[in-house]
């Protein structure tokens, strides 16, 4: 299968700039200059965070929420996930392109994660991916680094154990579990994590163990601490309609853009103002009339 990636434009205000990889991703936390990520699904969007300048663009499995419309993260295969990612990798060609291993990609055998987290560099165009979990992740993480893949770690809210903690909400509030998470930090540092993603918990918290690792910090609802930051897009865009996690910001309310887009476009089917004579498809009056004259009219 082809992984080519089609090579986008360089448009007004671009500069030519290299591929991020995770040596960028350390250098970044050395210079203490904050790295930027976002999700992405899909070729538009993912060419838009390109050209924006982004470090890092994650093919999360948020997609199954805020594109697939399923209740939460578990139902997305592998499947999905590779598709997504192809269609992102044929958009973004700077940003370090990080594929989201989805439920049961990775628990149940090492094995079985290693060559699951092949098959995003393989068939999908990723240059890396992530999984949740600590400790009990840290063996599948060795040996997927092992075959030369990197791998992005996910602590505090990890959407793909919401039955286990009892529903989305802010995790590692109590010095117990705050130093649960502190040692699996380690652990994923030590098992060879490029970097860790911090979902939901004290921004003290984690700008102490963004303090203490090697390895970069990506916060989402973690505080400013951390070495850099990533949304989900469409919780960014105000795309997703469901509701949108405290620790977000909106920078824009597309759903009511699109909302009222549609609108006006049915509004104008319905009183016959579109299309125009400037979306018609013109032909030659000499051509029509003799048409008209072969058909005898
Ligand atoms: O799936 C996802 O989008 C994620 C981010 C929230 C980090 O894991």
């Amino acid at each position: 299968m082809s992984t080519e990636r089609a090579k986008p434009k360089i448009v007004a205000g671009e500069t030519e700039r290299g591929k991020t990889t995770t040596r960028v991703f350390r250098q970044k936390k050395k210079a203490g200059e904050p790295i930027t990520m976002l999700t992405a699904y899909d070729y538009p969007t993912a060419l838009a965070i390109d050209r924006a300048g982004y470090d890092a663009i994650l093919v999360g499995d948020s997609l199954g929420m805020v594109v697939l419309g399923y209740p939460n993260t578990l139902p997305v295969t592998i499947e999905d996930m590779l598709h997504h990612c192809r269609a992102v990798a044929r958009g973004a060609q700077h940003a370090l392109l990080i594929g989201d291993m989805p439920f049961m990609s990775y628990q149940v055998s090492v094995e079985q994660a290693v060559a699951n987290a092949g098959r995003f560099l393989q068939e999908a165009g990723m240059d890396a991916v992530k999984l949740e979990g600590g400790l009990e992740r840290a063996e599948a993480v060795r040996q997927i680094v092992a075959a030369g893949i990197p791998v992005m770690g996910h602590l505090g809210l990890t959407p793909q154990s919401v039955n286990q903690l009892g529903g989305f909400r802010p995790q590692a509030r109590t010095g117990s579990a705050a130093k649960k998470l502190i040692d699996d930090a380690f652990a994923l540092e030590e098992a060879g994590t490029f970097s860790l993603v911090l979902e939901s918990v004290p921004a003290r918290l984690a700008e102490w163990v963004s303090q203490k690792l090697t390895i970069p910090t990506i916060g989402i609802g973690a505080g400013i601490g951390c070495d850099g930051q990533v949304l989900v897009t469409h919780d960014l865009l105000g795309l997703f309609d469901r509701f949108t996690p405290k620790f977000v910001k909106q920078y824009a309310s597309l759903h009511s853009v699109m909302g009222e887009a549609f609108s006006r476009f049915k509004g104008d089917v319905e009183a016959r103002r579109f299309p125009t004579e400037d979306q018609n498809v013109a032909m030659k009056d000499e051509q029509w009339q003799a048409l008209l004259k072969e058909l005898g009219e």
